[in-house]
């Protein structure tokens, strides 16, 4: 029996349901129809230094929803030492806010003290499993809890790696007891970026180590995807959620909108699509195994998408 079989399923956190992002935008329909919806996702880094309407908001939704923390500058990947002042605000706003679950990403924001605000990936080989296995206990140590990480979506490969990205999440997880957020969007995203099978990236992960699930939309720019969570859930991501479901068992499950955010009845709406997905049957679905296969023509060099980036953002 390997480590993993020997712990609790999903590290004892419970199967929150179906919950939704919190975004700035939705503040006033929230608070004045306190929707039906299972629970929370904050952007950490958004509450943690607010006293102001963010702050007064979250305590009211905190109140009635249960809220889980998910960051984005932890850096867990960084060569620059762990920002012990970034991990005390973190346990002060977990705290406060009874979040069940604290992750964040498997990558690195910055390095020499500058945060570059964005989730890069790592080389996975045993230098950098081994690194990132002595912070993460660390982390865990500090927040006195088991840190959930998530698999990023990512746009370049390392000549440096010698293992998949699903044997390091595999190892960290049974090195460190942490648990993973399964990303389904950024398994697709990932998987057609860097030609590899999305089956077996899901197939290949410790399924009783899963805490949550994101999805999310994103942009196809033909020879590459870009994670841009500015559309609805495409129906291949719908199908690696099914086969997520099934090889899990169903695990919290939570939808990403950060750009052209429509109401937030849609939102919830989409997320509530998962039901439909954990209940088809073989006889109702299509055949995941073909729609999924990365067509020959995709096989080639992905262009550096900064320029589609900076386009956006001018
Ligand atoms: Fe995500």
């Amino acid at each position: 029996m390997t480590a993993t079989n020997s712990l609790t399923p999903r590290l004892g956190y419970p199967h929150l349901g179906f919950g939704v992002g919190l975004r700035a935008t939705h503040y006033p329909y929230i608070l004045e129809h306190e929707p039906a919806v299972d629970w929370f996702e904050i952007i950490s880094e958004n509450y943690m230094d607010s006293q102001g309407r963010p702050r007064y908001v979250l305590e009211q939704i905190a109140e009635r929803y249960p809220v889980v923390m998910h960051g984005v500058s932890l850096s867990i990947g960084s060569t620059d030492p762990l920002n012990l002042e970034y991990l005390a605000r973190l346990k002060r706003l977990a705290a406060w806010t009874q979040a069940v679950w604290i992750s964040d990403h498997i990558c690195w924001t910055g390095v020499n003290g500058v945060n570059g605000h964005d989730l890069l990936p790592l080389p996975y080989n045993d230098e950098s499993l081994n690194h990132v296995i002595a912070r993460v206990r660390q982390v865990q140590d500090y927040l006195e809890r088991p840190l959930v990480l998530e698999n990023p979506s990512s746009y370049v490969t390392f000549r440096e790696s010698t293992m998949t990205e699903w044997d390091f999440a595999t190892s960290l997880c049974e090195a460190t007891g942490c648990g993973l957020l399964l990303d389904v969007n950024n398994v697709f995203v990932s998987c057609f970026n860097h030609d590899l099978d999305p089956l077996e990236f899901i197939r290949s992960l410790p399924h009783d180590r899963i805490v949550q699930f994101h999805l999310a939309g994103h942009t196809h720019c033909g020879t590459h995807i870009i994670d841009t969570h500015d559309n609805f859930v495409i129906d291949q991501v719908w199908e690696l959620f099914r086969l997520a479901h099934e090889l899990t068992g169903g695990v919290s499950t939570l939808l990403e909108w950060d750009a052209n955010i429509p109401d937030f009845k849609t939102v919830h709406a989409e997320v509530l699509k998962a039901r439909d997905f954990m209940h088809a049957t073989p006889m109702n679905r299509p055949q995941v195994t073909e729609s999924l296969k990365i067509e020959p023509q995709r096989r080639r060099a992905v262009p550096q998408p900064a320029s589609f980036i900076t386009a956006e953002a001018e």
